[in-house]
């Protein structure tokens, strides 16, 4: 089975190290970026933490000619990047290939079905945490497991060889027949906790420790968890408050990914977690308050980061 995982990121190189590691496969990393993709072919990805300190020598190139047709492509850019890559990953996608989303927030199983077909489309979420540290340098922060599945909850065998492939390779893995209801199960989360830490630049633990931001997770949790309601989808756990905070817990010393995005000064992925939930309340006639303050201060954030006033005053 050819592999081909789109973009190097913390999870896309957390991915094909442990793919390539199995030595099951043939396994190849797509890097748009010609100079980066040489260097991570030379060096290969190297990792540290929960699995130990190891490199993989993976494959990694810039031209999607060189890898030719995959049986398996798994999409790992940020979900604002997903229409791009799958235009240039493309020439990767034959009749037979299936391609499955790693990604986070909501939108990305529907941009891939409207590029090459619902059909070829898988959705997954994982709970695997990474750290990009460098190019090709990870921390592997926490083991988790990854849940994968197709939006009509047909199981296609295409799907089981994937569970089998990931388990093998050290990668837990499960099949759901309600992908939807995890995805939004792990949009809650997002959406309490992302955009806040973004905001306030506080890791994970600190939401729920101050009183301030305690509350304001709370509401936009509880906003969140009112539209999947109306929506009628099911969440994987009873009571969406309790699970996002004993998030909060478990990664209490974690910058979220999109703390880590506005650190960096880079787009972040709010159009596809806070920003859902305020579109889809907007459709549903009800309110997301919350939701969309939390989406506009993002926003905002993203449109100064070279405006932003960072040394003190002396009077
Ligand atoms: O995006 C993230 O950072 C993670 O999904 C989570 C669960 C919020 C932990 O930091």
């Amino acid at each position: 089975m050819k592999i081909v995982i789109v973009g190097p990121g913390a999870i896309g190189c957390l991915f094909a190290a442990f793919l390539t590691r199995a030595k099951r496969e043939e396994v190849w990393l797509l890097d748009k970026n010609k100079e980066r993709a040489a260097r991570i072919n030379q060096n290969g990805v190297s990792l540290e933490g929960v699995s130990g300190i190891w490199t993989a020598r993976v494959r990694v190139s810039s031209e999607t000619k060189e890898i030719g047709e995959a049986d398996l492509v798994l999409v790992c850019v940020k979900s604002y990047d997903t229409k791009q890559a799958i235009e240039r990953a493309k020439p990767l996608v034959g009749e037979d290939t299936s391609v499955l989303t790693l990604q986070n927030g909501i939108g990305n199983t529907e941009i891939l079905g409207e590029a090459l077909g619902q059909d070829k489309v898988i959705g997954a979420v994982t709970s695997q945490g990474a750290t990009l540290l460098g190019d090709g340098r990870i921390r592997h922060a926490g083991k988790g497991e990854t849940v994968v599945g197709r939006m009509d909850g047909k199981i296609p065998v295409q799907i089981r060889s994937i569970r089998e492939l990931f388990n093998k390779a050290g990668l837990e893995t499960r099949i759901s027949r309600d992908i939807k209801g995890v995805l939004w199960s792990k949009l809650i989360i997002n959406a309490g906790i992302n955009a806040l830490t973004a905001i306030t630049r506080l890791n994970n633990g600190k939401l729920v420790e101050l009183e301030g931001t305690r509350r304001i997770l709370r509401e936009a949790v509880t906003e969140a968890a009112r539209v999947a309601k109306r929506k009628r989808i099911k969440l994987i756990y009873d009571d969406p408050l309790a699970k996002v905070e004993a998030v909060c817990e478990a990664t209490a010393a974690n910058l979220s990914s999109m703390l880590q995005d506005v650190l960096r000064k880079r787009h972040t992925e709010i159009d596809f977690i806070n920003g859902v939930i305020v579109r889809q309340a907007q459709e549903l006639g009800i309110a997301a308050p919350v939701n969309s303050l939390l989406t506009d201060l993002v926003k905002t954030i993203e449109a100064s980061y070279d405006l932003r006033n960072e040394e003190s005053g002396s009077s």
